[in-house]
């Protein structure tokens, strides 16, 4: 068999070349060594046993050699970020899927199942409990909100705090462009798989953590940032109030469940959140790092914010649970593996900039009026 891991010279992607590669599957990468990930062209970790195409995959000719003979597609490759150019989010993410199903269908290719990397992001602000108007699905807090500094999400008919729910995946309500694409991206790979009989699995993975985490981008910030800091003796810089949560989950975890839904035939046209489904909390996370590093840093509650975040997020995650999935690794073993990878390659490097201030510049972290 072989497998088309897109994006497998990133983080997910890389994983997942070792695991199938490990599987017995011939192995071709497809990425354009994106140098906002890859500043020093291709990682270390990329396999001589992959074959591997650079080449984007919004390109015809490329993407059609990168699937010939292919009975698997593994679609990692992606744009994710938080500054403002966006359109890139589109036409990588959105445009790229719809171009690999128009190759297979119109060149009739035999491929036999398609996993498309979806995101925890599709779900916007979350699903939410009103003590007196019950669920909802909230706009993201309004900048008025933000500016004044209230953190938690408010009911829009009563103005009441509202109590985050887990994430089940019926509901999704993306506002930024990442997020926007993202479901866009899932919707375009389960619809057009559907129609045309190509089996195709979604998988709403939430924040993935552990070794090669991308060590550049702005997006998977938090633990490499934290473990920088925390390195170089310097306090963390907590946006909001450091209340608001997360679900982290280990990269191992998400190979798992690769592997799991391309086995599964049960899987095939449908989402399913990929998560730890517990709630860490910043301060809780800044407090692991802390003791792990053995530094003893100060967190600075920083009175800003990131235009675009959202409170709280966890997944639901028994869906992927019924077909037999677990998620088997937790934040301690998240973060000395991440650390273990960062000593085992020498340490961050001094002159990676700080995405803050980039994104402070690009008016992505807002300061509170008040
Ligand atoms: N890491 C996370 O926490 C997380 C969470 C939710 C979803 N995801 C999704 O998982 C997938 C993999 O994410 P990752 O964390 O490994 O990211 P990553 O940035 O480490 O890897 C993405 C890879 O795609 C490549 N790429 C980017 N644009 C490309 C293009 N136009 N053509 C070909 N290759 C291109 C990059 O060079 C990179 O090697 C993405 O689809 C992402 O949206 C990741
Ligand atoms: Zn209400």
């Amino acid at each position: 068999m072989r497998v088309l891991i897109t994006g497998g010279a990133g983080f997910i992607g890389g994983h997942l070349v070792d695991r199938f590669l490990a599987d017995g599957f011939h192995v071709r990468v497809l990425d354009s060594l994106d140098p906002k990930i890859h500043p020093y062209g291709e990682p270390p970790w990329l396999s001589p046993q992959a074959e591997f195409i650079q080449g984007d995959v919004t390109d015809r000719e490329t993407l059609l050699n990168a699937l010939k003979g292919v009975d698997i597609v593994s679609h990692q490759a992606a744009y994710q970020d938080y500054m403002p150019d966006f359109s890139h989010f589109i036409d990588v993410n959105v445009t790229g899927t719809a171009l690999l199903y128009e190759l297979i269908i119109e060149k009739k290719l035999p491929v036999k199942k398609v996993i498309v990397a979806s995101s925890q992001a599709v779900y916007g602000e979350g699903q939410y409990e009103c003590p007196e108007h019950g669920f909802l699905l909230p706009m993201p807090r309004s900048i008025s909100q933000l500016q004044a500094g209230i953190w938690e999400v408010q009911c829009p008919k009563c103005g009441e705090y509202c109590l985050p729910r887990v994430l089940c995946e019926e509901h999704n309500n993306p506002y930024n462009q990442y997020a926007v694409s993202k479901l866009a991206e899932e919707k375009v790979a389960l619809g057009l798989g559907w129609l045309h009989g190509i089996p195709t699995v979604a998988l709403r993975y939430s924040i993935t953590q552990g070794p090669r985490q991308s060590l550049f981008n702005h997006y998977s910030g938090i633990c490499r940032i934290f473990v920088s800091r925390a390195m170089r003796g310097e306090p963390f810089i907590i946006y909001e109030d450091g209340k608001q949560t997360r679900d982290f989950i280990h990269i191992q975890d998400v190979v798992d469940a690769n592997m799991l839904v391309l086995e599964n035939r049960n899987a095939d046209f449908q989402a399913f959140n990929v998560g730890s489904g517990h709630a860490v909390s910043v301060l809780e996370y800044a407090q692991a790092v802390r003791n792990k590093s053995g530094h003893d840093v100060d967190f600075q509650i920083s009175g800003e914010y990131r235009r675009g975040d959202n409170r709280h997020s966890i997944s639901a995650i028994e869906k992927l649970c019924s077909l037999g999935w677990q998620p088997r690794r937790n934040l301690s073993t998240i973060l000395d593996d991440f650390i273990a990878w960062v000593d085992d390659i020498g340490g961050i490097p001094d002159k990676i900039a700080d995405p803050y201030w980039q994104m402070k510049k690009a008016g992505v972290v807002v300061t509170v009026a008040h």
